[in-house]
């Protein structure tokens, strides 16, 4: 049996109104163009939307950053910008930053998450999908799910993952990565990933090699050397069996955890986990907002999805999550709600400085 691959493929290529969900006419564009492929490139995939991003899931055989697989999303999301564009929907083709393809879509503008494994007797996969924060969003649930054994009881439990987990984080600003072996340097990857905005976490490892985790990191600023658009990340966990159970993999969710990206990609807000019911951006453009897609693989096959956040045990920390955007919100452009000036990446304030420059004198020395 060859090993498969899942490949979740994301971008913003339009939306309406405004940034806050996807059409339903793109949705339908892009099943068709991925069905087409099923038992050709594909075994099979599944089309989703998280706010205002068209999300690909797909299966195959090919190994990650596979140059057909990635051309076919790029031809994907480039059908689904003509249509966009057709309708005049807002953004449209904003996350495409290039008009030809190269080999892979990583730096051309669309997120990438994926992950290639020998299929076990039974293998569940949780797919992630943001709108309106950065890859860095992951850092903290991942640390929780792979280190944390308060959140974790199988590492303690489980002999299978009691020896844990090593992190691959990705400086994105130096553009180097670092693996850390936890739990013994746990201290160390903490100093880093903290610091959600730089370090990412990109794969999560069990220590016998086995991949858990697998998440987007492309930051279209860093690429485009502008604001273009949020990252919106995308990631996969597989659970079960010697990983953590799929309850401890969701259960961090229920922490309303700040990360940034809310209105015009400089506010901080609270990752809200909902159902695809409510998986549409509102308030001051957000909440930023999580679904999670359960499946179970057989032989490639995407079995689900099942909706994990569209659940009442969810309600407490949406409940949460709304007391903490009123408080956050009334705070207006102060930081922290705002974010600082070094991470704000779409604002007005450089022309506004520029008209200010010769109004600005010196201080004497004191
Ligand atoms: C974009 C986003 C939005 C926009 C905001 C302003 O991902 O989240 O908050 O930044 O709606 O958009 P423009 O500048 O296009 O009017
Ligand atoms: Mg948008
Ligand atoms: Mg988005």
């Amino acid at each position: 049996m060859p090993k498969t691959t899942i490949s979740v493929i994301k971008a913003d290529v339009g939306s309406f109104p405004g940034h806050s969900r996807t059409h339903p006419k793109l949705l339908e564009k892009a099943e068709k163009l991925l069905r087409n492929e099923e038992g050709k490139l594909l075994i099979d995939s599944l089309v989703t939307h998280c706010g205002d991003d068209l999300e690909l899931i797909m299966t195959h055989t090919h190994g990650v950053d596979n140059e057909r697989v990635h051309k076919l999303a790029w031809d994907t999301f480039m059908e689904c910008t003509k249509i966009a564009k057709d309708m005049k929907l807002y953004g449209a083709g904003q996350d495409m930053l290039s008009t030809a393809f190269s080999g892979n879509v990583r730096g051309l503008g669309p997120g990438v998450a994926e992950m290639e494994f020998e299929e076990r007797g039974s293998d569940p996969v949780l797919v992630f999908m943001a709108d309106k924060t950065g890859p860095g969003a992951w850092n903290f649930f991942l640390y929780k799910i792979f280190a944390d054994p308060f959140n974790t009881a199988g590492l303690v439990i489980d002999p299978a993952m009691h020896k844990g987990f090593t992190f691959e984080v990705h400086d994105l600003f130096k553009k180097r990565k670092i693996l850390f072996r936890c739990p013994e340097e746990i201290y160390d990857m903490l100093a880093y990933i903290g610091a959600p905005s730089r370090y990412v976490i990109k794969h999560v490892f069990r220590n016998d090699g086995e991949i858990a985790a697998s998440t987007s990191t492309q930051r279209l600023s860093l690429i485009a050397g502008k604001y273009v658009g949020k990252d919106d990340p995308v990631m996969i966990v597989r659970s079960q069996s010697g990983l953590p159970a799929v309850g401890e993999v969701i259960d961090p969710f229920c922490t309303p955890v700040l990360v940034a990206g809310w209105m015009r990609g400089s506010h901080h807000g609270p990752l809200m986990p909902v159902g695809l019911c409510d998986a549409n951006c509102t308030r001051f453009d957000g909440p930023p907002r999580v679904i999670c897609f359960g499946f179970q693989i057989c032989n490639g096959k995407l079995i689900g999805p099942a909706d994990m956040f569209d659940d009442p045990a969810f309600d407490r920390v949406r409940n949460r999550c709304n007391e903490f955007a009123d408080l956050i919100r009334a705070q207006g452009l102060f930081e922290p709600h705002r974010l600082s000036l070094e991470e704000m990446e779409y604002t007005t304030l450089p022309s506004v400085e520029e008209d200010l420059v010769g109004r600005w004198e010196n201080l004497p020395h004191e």
